[in-house]
């Protein structure tokens, strides 16, 4: 496999995270390929992931690795003393939720193929649940999908697979739903293939799944590939994260690729 981000592995030991992505996931999304394990990290890890790996981590803004999945890759890794050069690795500083490090392993701390953690934190501390169900967009929909767009963005470019498990779903309690919905939306508008999408109708789709919609921002351009690819620009206006489906404003992009 060549230098380039070709797969993406969704990871999850909860029944409910796992059904919550293969019911909004089509099975290839533009150019990257995407599956779900319904399992341990642990066991995923066994086997063959394809080429260099990437995990994502759904920290704290700390780097403690003390629970849930970063424990599970922390075990991996090499336990106490990882976390230790891993934190070493950090800084020992705050990272803010809304960002990703990617650290690259080292320090005689490995596991198969895996190259990569990439550190997204989705709290500040495991103190308590940061979702509110009147808020939802902010506290849930929006949170996770900046966590997972981060996570795609920040992925080294020498990494072929990217492993990620549900994001905010355990500690931080987002409902699987709502970060599913999130997670797919992400991977699909990431995936859209750049020689048929513009970067500005990329950004607009983003815009209104986040409840942001300013029409400053969508241009012309943007106009028309609604209308070349079937989205209805009244469904991109009126689209709400905890209404509406994901269908109504994605193209249909695997009958093009
Ligand atoms: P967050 O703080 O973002 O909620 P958690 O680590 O608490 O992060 O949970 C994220 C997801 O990881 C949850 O959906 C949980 O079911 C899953 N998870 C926890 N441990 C494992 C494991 N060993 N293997 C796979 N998935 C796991
Ligand atoms: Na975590
Ligand atoms: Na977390």
């Amino acid at each position: 496999m060549d230098g380039r981000l070709a797969r993406i592995v969704l990871c999850d030991t909860s029944e409910a995270v796992c059904d919550g992505w293969r019911r909004m996931l089509t099975s290839r999304c533009g150019d990257l390929s995407v599956s779900v394990y319904h399992g341990t990290l642990g066991a995923l890890l066994e086997r063959e992931c394809g080429g260099s790996v990437a995990v994502v981590s759904p920290g704290n803004s700390f780097g403690f690795l003390g629970g849930g999945f970063d424990q599970a890759l922390c075990q991996q890794l090499g336990g106490e003393p990882f976390e230790t050069w891993f934190r070493a690795k950090l800084h020992e500083r705050y990272y803010p939720v809304g960002s990703a490090t990617a650290v690259e392993l080292g320090g005689g701390f490995s596991c198969g193929a895996v190259r990569y953690v990439v550190h997204v934190p989705t709290m500040v501390a495991p103190c308590r649940s940061v979702y509110d169900r009147r808020r939802c967009v902010a506290t849930g929909y929006s949170r996770v999908f900046d966590a997972m767009w981060n996570a795609l963005v920040s992925c080294p470019a020498d990494v072929q697979t990217l492993v990620v498990p549900g994001l905010a779903t355990g500690y931080a309690g987002v409902p699987s739903e709502v970060a599913c919905k999130s997670m797919v939306f992400a991977l699909r508008v990431f995936a859209l293939p750049a020689k048929l999408f513009s970067r500005e109708l990329q950004n607009v789709l983003i815009m209104h799944f986040l409840g942001c919609g300013y029409g400053g921002f969508f241009g012309e351009r943007s106009l028309r590939e609604c209308e070349r690819w079937g989205i209805s620009v009244e469904a991109l206006q009126r689209f709400d994260a905890s209404r509406d489906s994901i269908e109504d404003i994605l193209p249909a992009v695997e009958l093009y690729v």
